[in-house]
């Protein structure tokens, strides 16, 4: 029988300080997640120079933490995947130089991550304590990519295969999310606390605009901007109940019905367009009960959600999908860079 591989997996591009030992590219068998969101709650929002000194401060007991739960040495350690690109380019430098180091250390073979795939390779991971796991998704398959910072839909073909059909033209969905929420001061970030307010709001309180973008090489594209202008500027203009008194959980469910309603529309048709029935969703906003209801309740699709604590940043994702590249041969030089964006990721991916 082969030799199981341990891969450690280190992630640090926005406000996640998060490692995490998964086995075979599959089984978690730690995953540390140290938030930094009370600490930028106060400003509403992530600030990139104190994300990076908090990271500088953290990591090294959160990979400590992840070997130790794994009851794994450095020694034992098969290989190490980091997060490279794409994110705050301060914040990824700690956890990119951390890695280097420690892999060189070490002389532990070392492979540069992109948090984009990473996402998506989310719902392929397994908690080995659970019997009653899903068989791996076959590819190829549409991808779902919704984040605070990206909204993509995707044709991926392998783990490291993208093709982009549709992103954002502005705003990213979870961005939209984060600040409805802010201006209404409902609480930071602004997707849980949304998705939770609007349980019990009427989603058909107010009617929000769609966006008008189907056409030409907009066909899969998505838009926010106007959704957000709309819920902040000019809410009473779409509000179906004038005589009903205002309520925050009807303005979260009816923007939250919105901003989901312009996802699946260039979704499905992508759908309709490529044929393709397997849905892979990643990303913070794949964890949005109202998204996953939705989806789920179409029956002529496969549609895949990673667990919600797998949906936002995390190390058991870099580590998995890391684990591809190191049984390939495939080694990152020491020398790699770290990048803030990902150049052309509107018609092909990386
Ligand atoms: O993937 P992620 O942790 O970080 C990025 O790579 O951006 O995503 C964070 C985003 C935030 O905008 C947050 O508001 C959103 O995911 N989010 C949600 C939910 N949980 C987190 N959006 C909608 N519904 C949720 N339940
Ligand atoms: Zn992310």
């Amino acid at each position: 029988m082969l030799e199981k591989m341990n891969i450690l997996g280190i992630e640090s591009s926005c406000d996640e300080c998060a490692a995490a030992v998964v086995e075979d590219g599959t089984w978690i068998r730690s995953s540390i997640v140290a938030t930094q969101i009370p600490i930028h709650a106060v400003y509403k929002g992530v600030v990139p120079e104190i994300a990076s000194r908090k990271h500088t401060e953290w990591i090294y007991a959160v990979v400590q933490e992840a070997l130790s739960q794994a009851g794994v040495e450095p020694a034992d350690l098969d290989g190490l995947g980091v997060t490279a690109r794409p994110g705050l380019l301060g914040s990824l430098l700690v956890g990119l130089s951390f890695a280097k180091a420690f892999a060189w250390a070490r002389d532990i073979p070392f492979i540069a991550v992109d948090h984009l795939l990473a996402h998506l390779y989310a719902s392929q991971l397994a908690d080995p304590s659970k019997t009653d796991q899903a068989a791996p998704v076959a590819y190829p398959f549409l991808g779902l990519l919704v984040s605070g910072g990206h909204s993509i839909i995707c044709r991926m073909d392998a783990f490291d295969t993208l093709t982009v059909l549709g992103t954002t033209i502005d705003d990213a969905v979870g961005e939209a999310f984060d600040k409805v929420s802010s201006h209404y001061g409902f609480g930071y970030p602004g997707g849980a606390v949304i998705d939770k307010l609007a349980q019990t709001g009427d989603p058909l309180a107010f009617n929000f605009p769609l966006p008008k973008l189907y056409k030409g090489e907009h066909r899969y594209d998505l838009s926010y901007s106007g959704l957000k202008t709309a819920v902040i500027n000019q809410r009473e203009q779409f509000r179906r109940k004038s005589a009903s008194p205002l309520r925050q959980e009807d303005i979260a469910a009816s923007f939250q019905k919105t901003a989901v309603d312009i996802l699946l529309r260039s979704l499905f048709r992508a759908v309709e367009d490529t044929g393709l029935r397997t849905v892979v969703a990643g990303g913070g906003v794949a964890a949005n009960s109202y998204l996953r209801r939705l989806l789920g309740e179409r029956q002529d699709l496969r549609c895949i959600f990673p667990p919600p604590e797998l949906c936002g940043d995390n190390g058991a994702m870099i580590a998995g999908l890391g684990y591809h590249y190191l049984i390939r041969g495939e080694r990152s030089p020491l020398t790699t860079q770290a990048c803030a964006r990902v150049k052309a990721f509107k018609r092909s991916y990386p």
